[in-house]
């Protein structure tokens, strides 16, 4: 069990976030459950990962919970959760029960969860606005619903049902779009963490060995430093596997003069992390290899330059692309002038993908891209990844040294009042850091 102290002194950024949810909703009433539980196959379920909103908004971890968060003059928030059970305890371990889960995480009431049904329809009566989501779940949906209308089947005895239906997580992204001091704190754990392992990694990658020999070291990491999982499927990718962007088999055995491209990143505290690193699988990078390398860096040094308050989400991304129609040009993979090869997309071959995203709660974190047309503008607080890549496949116009090259490099970049602060620079990046860790 978790030191209550720890809990109770995070009780009121929580608490903290729910008043300011109170006062963006204004009037209504807000809905929040957290994930179900789920099978993974016969008596056997995948780990429990609460769902992001509602831990933003708690801190509580228990499956089968639902916070609701009563907005106007005298805010409030209620929790619903598993009552104590001294049997269920026995078997999956300790649960707070609603008096103590109020009590320390700082909820204004609190009731078995098994009550939801018949609180509900009370809790919505006369509410002018109903916030919740709806549409990724069928039967929470069938159920919220149902409450609707109960709370219309009284309409008779003068109580009204809410007028208006909306997203609470129109709100909810914005807020967690811009990361407050604690979860910057996480992150930079988080971070720290990741950076560690991928450390790890390269010491440990050698020809003859398996990618997920590899694999094994990152997790041995993630655990071995306090981080509950990984933040999503580690791609541990050999050679021409690199160019598989969603490669996550991780079966092959590794060779002496290909690169290993490893994308993997730890969960801290419901946090995510996201690096990306491509070395050499015997330290030392040919010719073809750290020219393509270099081209990649230097792309992302330049979208990194971009990541500053007030800068546009999309131009890491343009500088990035700059960058890399530049140098394929250079090295003859594209034709014409940077202009065209950007216009025509011609340089999409060998870089497919966008430069980055928000990373926070869910690695591929919760946010606007845009806003009434327009691309946002960077703030202070906000955190994303830079990840500008270039795979080269072969096929006609490539030439034999630059084929299956595969590579891209990732941090975790916040954006500061003055600028940027990479999370992530603890893992080796330069050519010369890179083969200098790898020497040992
Ligand atoms: N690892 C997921 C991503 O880079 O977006
Ligand atoms: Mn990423
Ligand atoms: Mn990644």
């Amino acid at each position: 069990m978790t030191d209550l102290s720890i809990i109770a002194r995070m009780a009121p950024v929580y608490a903290e976030r729910r008043a300011r949810l109170a006062a963006r909703i204004k009037r209504g009433i807000a809905i929040i459950p957290t994930a179900p539980e789920r099978a993974r196959n016969r008596d056997s379920h995948y780990p429990y990962r609460y769902d992001s909103y509602f831990y933003y908004l708690t801190g509580f971890i228990e499956p089968e919970s639902v916070l609701v968060v009563i907005a106007g003059d005298q805010p409030k928030s209620v929790l619903f959760c598993r009552d104590k059970d001294v049997e269920r305890e026995i078997w999956d371990g300790f649960r707070y029960g609603p008096q103590q889960a109020r009590e320390v995480f700082g909820f204004d009431e609190s009731h078995p969860v098994g009550e939801l049904d018949a609180r509900m329809p009370d809790l919505l009566a006369n509410q002018p606005q109903l916030c919740c989501h709806l549409g990724s779940d069928e039967p929470w949906d069938a159920r919220v619903l149902g409450w609707l209308n109960a709370v219309r089947a009284q309409v008779r005895n003068g109580v009204a049902a809410p007028e208006a239906i909306s997203d609470v997580r129109t709100v909810l992204d914005d807020m967690r779009l811009v990361k407050d001091a604690h979860e910057l704190d996480v992150m930079r754990r988080a971070a720290q963490i990741s950076t560690t392992a991928h450390k790890r990694a390269m010491r440990a990658a050698a020809p003859g060995r398996a990618e997920y020999e590899i694999e094994a070291e990152l997790l041995h990491e993630f655990r071995h430093g306090g981080a509950q999982a990984p933040a999503y499927t580690s791609i541990v990718a050999g050679g021409a596997n690199a160019c598989v962007l969603h490669y996550v088999q991780n079966d092959a055995r590794l060779n002496a003069g290909d690169l290993l491209l490893i994308d993997a990143g730890c969960e801290l505290d419901g946090y995510a992390s996201d690096i990306t690193r491509t070395f050499p699988v015997n330290g030392k990078f040919s010719a073809a290899q750290r020219d393509i390398y270099q081209l990649v860096l230097a792309a992302q040094a330049a979208a990194i330059a971009e990541v500053v308050p007030g800068s546009s989400w999309n131009a890491p991304h343009d500088a990035a692309v700059r960058v890399l129609a530049q140098g394929l040009i250079g090295f003859g993979l594209c034709q014409g002038s940077v202009d065209k090869v950007i216009e025509s997309g011609d340089y999409r071959q060998f870089y497919m993908h966008r430069t980055g995203h928000w990373l926070g709660l869910d690695v591929h974190d919760a946010g606007e891209y845009k806003r009434d047309g327009a691309w946002r503008k960077l703030e202070p607080g906000m955190v994303l990844t830079v990840e500008p890549g270039c795979y080269i496949r072969p096929g006609a116009g490539v030439p034999a040294h630059f084929a299956n090259i595969g590579i891209r490099i990732e941090d975790d970049v916040a954006v500061t009042a003055t600028g940027n602060e990479v999370l992530t620079l603890a893992a080796p990046k330069t050519v010369a850091d890179i083969e200098a860790w790898m020497r040992g």
